[in-house]
């Protein structure tokens, strides 16, 4: 799905996550292990206030473990919990489900004290395009849901799906809120972990950043991939040594274009191993 940025898009995905906090008890808010905060829509804290939120930590397959781990720690505080999930693969759905359970425990004690049947958790997932909404409705579902998200003109009843264990129900259509490009640097994560299609940013552009993070946080994974002895410190030499190992030569001359194709599917399909592209470190919350 391409992403067009207009403020009229916020004003209304505002206005559409906004009405269906009244339904809710917890916002799930999904977001990319490899780029937690570059894959978030920074206004979500303001726009669910007051709403217990848990933090889903996804795709955390494809995330480099330890730096998983920092963010578990960076982001939890009260009312917000925070779990790393697999949902590709349906792996940590019990920890999310946990996750939800604590932060209605209180709520749900002070119901049971009364004699009231708390019933299941009422849930709404949140999150930019492609961090995997649909995926993990359809785990926690056990099935097959069509997804459509809002489309413009179209209002259809809101839809209460029950998840496998009877703990909790999504609404059918999930928030899709659109990340923040003012800082470029977001949108060059976005784009090299796929998020946002490559004709949006200058592909040569995309694969430079990508090779100088790769070259600054995983030296070793990048020479095991493409059996270099050393790295060039100049990104657009090392980029160039990538197409010639892989023999993407014309005219006498690497052909920067493949070599740059090639460094992004490798590193989309998670052929240079686990990676994350940003840490608390370097938003100064670790
Ligand atoms: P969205 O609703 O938020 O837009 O995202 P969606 O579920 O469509 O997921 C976007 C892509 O991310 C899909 O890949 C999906 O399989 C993949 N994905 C979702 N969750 C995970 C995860 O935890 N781990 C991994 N590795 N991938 C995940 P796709 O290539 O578009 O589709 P497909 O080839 O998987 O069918």
């Amino acid at each position: 799905m391409a992403i067009q940025w207009f403020p009229g898009h916020m004003a209304k995905a505002r206005r559409q996550v906004t009405e269906k906090l009244k339904l809710i008890d917890v916002v799930i808010e999904l977001v990319d292990a490899r780029v937690p905060q570059s894959s978030r829509n920074p206004m979500v804290d303001e726009i669910t206030a007051g709403k217990p939120r848990l933090i889903v930590l996804n795709k955390a397959d494809m995330a480099d473990p330890v730096v998983t781990d920092a963010w578990l720690r960076a982001l939890k505080r009260e009312e917000v919990e925070v779990v790393a999930v697999d949902a590709k693969h349906s792996k940590g759905l019990k920890q999310l489900i946990t996750g939800a359970q604590k932060l209605m425990k209180e709520k749900h004690d002070r119901m049971r004290e009364k004699g009231r049947n708390p019933g299941p958790i009422r849930a709404l997932i949140i999150g930019i395009p492609n961090v995997g909404k649909s995926t993990l409705i359809n785990r926690l579902a056990g099935r097959n849901i069509a997804i459509t998200g809002d489309r413009p003109g179209v209002t259809k009843r809101q839809q209460w799906i029950k998840m496998k264990g009877g703990e909790m129900e999504l609404l059918d259509t999930p928030g899709i809120l659109w990340p923040k490009f003012e800082d470029q640097l977001v949108g060059y994560r976005l784009a090299a972990t796929g998020a946002i299609k490559d004709e949006i940013l200058n592909l040569d552009d995309i694969a430079l950043y990508t090779v100088r993070e790769l070259h600054a946080r995983y030296p070793e994974q990048l020479k095991e991939r493409f059996k270099l002895e050393t790295l060039p410190e100049d990104g657009v030499e090392l980029l160039e040594l990538i197409g010639k190992k892989r023999g993407l030569i014309s005219g006498g001359y690497v052909d920067f274009e493949k070599a740059s194709e090639l460094l992004l599917n490798e590193l989309r399909h998670e052929k240079i191993g686990r990676i994350s592209l940003e840490t608390p470190a370097d938003h100064e919350m670790a």
